[in-house]
């Protein structure tokens, strides 16, 4: 009887414990919310721009680029793979870094002025980890092109 208690008990104390936790796994949309929205997408898309202009590594890839169209393709894409309420109007990642010769060091830099724009935004590090692995199959047709 005292072992039938214990085991009441135990089952009890581990629905508890379960119930308490999120169960539901997060969403595409719960990360554009994570993001901060589209002001906070702008703000991670500014800094990692600025970011990129003072990293020696890659800045010169963006010497004859027109920054302000720049900044708007990414913002609006970032905000589509995030399940924002956006639409992607920008050229394909084939089209627009074909002969631009980005090696994959230039895309570890690049992402790694993302993760450091996002880290100064205050975005939690799983929700930095699910955007850059949604950008990561891009990686194929962006580098060696
Ligand atoms: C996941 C990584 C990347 C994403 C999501 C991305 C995204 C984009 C987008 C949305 C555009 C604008 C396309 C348009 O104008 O319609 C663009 C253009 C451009 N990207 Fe990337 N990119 C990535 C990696 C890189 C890397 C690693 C470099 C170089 C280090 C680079 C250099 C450029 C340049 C120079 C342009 C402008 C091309 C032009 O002036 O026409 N990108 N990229």
């Amino acid at each position: 009887m005292r072992n039938m208690v214990i085991l009441t008990l135990a089952i009890g104390l581990t629905a508890c414990t379960t119930a308490s936790q999120p169960s539901a796994p997060s969403t595409k949309a719960d990360l554009y919310q994570e993001l901060g929205g589209m002001p906070g997408i702008a703000r991670i898309v500014e800094g990692m721009l600025i970011n990129i202009s003072e990293d020696s590594r890659i800045a010169h890839h963006f010497g004859d680029t027109d920054i302000d169209r720049l900044n708007e393709k990414l913002i609006e894409q970032i905000c589509v793979e995030s399940g924002g309420p956006c639409e992607y109007t920008g050229d394909s990642m084939v089209d627009s870094h074909t002969g631009l010769d980005i090696t994959e060091g230039d895309f570890n830099a690049l992402v790694e002025n993302l993760t450091d724009a996002m880290e100064v935004q205050g975005v939690p590090t799983p929700a930095q980890n699910r955007l850059l692995n949604r950008l990561a199959p891009m990686r194929g047709d962006i580098i060696y092109r």
